[in-house]
């Protein structure tokens, strides 16, 4: 398990508890692009996932918004992201499952944590209905992500050259655009499960802290 040295210690802002801040999240996503599709398990845009009144579940941890982004091939990461959004569920915190091949890089900005699980092909390429995204976050300069939190999950094979690279250059681009990585970047080999079970274990650990902190 390849772990990266991230920001661990780093200060976070904290999430927005009050209505206020939820309505007015609420209202920018009423405004999101309509080329907004959120997919849950892959298939498609669900009725669900077009009531925007569901992006808060009651019992959200700290009211914040958790996006689940997964670009893929072969159906790992999204298979991943699924198994993700599952067990955060069990915690009572709503998390939308999205696959940035049907994703604007500006909804990056109106959540409050952004979970990436994204694997690599080609020569150390994203995959390639990926691109558009990965091109606007990784090469693009017009984002500001200040105020989000985020970690990377990533999917590749160390029998490649360039291991995990589209996951690094998220997790590198999301930091340059000024979110913050509250749990590092994992990456993962042919044999992913143990490794991804661990990072998602990490991610789920930083959750409940958050909400024992809240009631405390
Ligand atoms: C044709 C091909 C090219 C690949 N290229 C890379 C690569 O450059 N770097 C890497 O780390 N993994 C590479 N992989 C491994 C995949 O990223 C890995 O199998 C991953 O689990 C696939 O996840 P997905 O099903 O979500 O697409 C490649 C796999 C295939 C089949």
């Amino acid at each position: 398990m390849n772990v990266n040295a991230g920001s661990m210690t780093a200060t976070y802002p904290q999430p927005s508890e009050d209505q206020a801040d939820n309505s007015a999240l609420l209202q920018s996503l009423s405004a999101a692009p309509a080329a907004l599709e959120v997919s849950v398990n892959g298939h498609g845009p669900s009725p669900l996932a077009l009531d925007r009144s569901n992006l808060y579940a009651p019992l959200s941890i700290n009211s914040a918004s958790v996006l689940i982004l997964y670009g893929t091939v072969t159906g790992n990461s999204e298979m991943l992201a699924s198994r993700l959004a599952k067990r955060l569920h069990l915690k009572g915190l709503t998390a939308r499952v999205c696959d940035m091949a049907h994703c604007e890089p500006s909804i990056l900005a109106l959540v409050n944590y952004v979970l990436v699980i994204a694997s690599t092909y080609g020569d150390g390429e994203p995959p390639e209905d990926a691109a558009p995204f990965w091109d606007a976050v990784v090469r693009g300069n017009d984002l500001d992500l200040s105020g989000v939190r985020f970690s990377v999950l990533a999917l590749g094979n160390t029998t490649y050259d360039h291991f995990c690279k589209c996951g690094r250059d998220f997790d590198a681009a999301l930091e340059r655009h000024g979110a913050a990585r509250f749990y590092p970047r994992v990456d993962c080999d042919a044999d992913y499960d143990a490794v991804a079970a661990a990072w998602m274990d990490g991610v789920l650990g930083h959750f409940q802290r958050q909400s024992f902190a809240a009631s405390a």
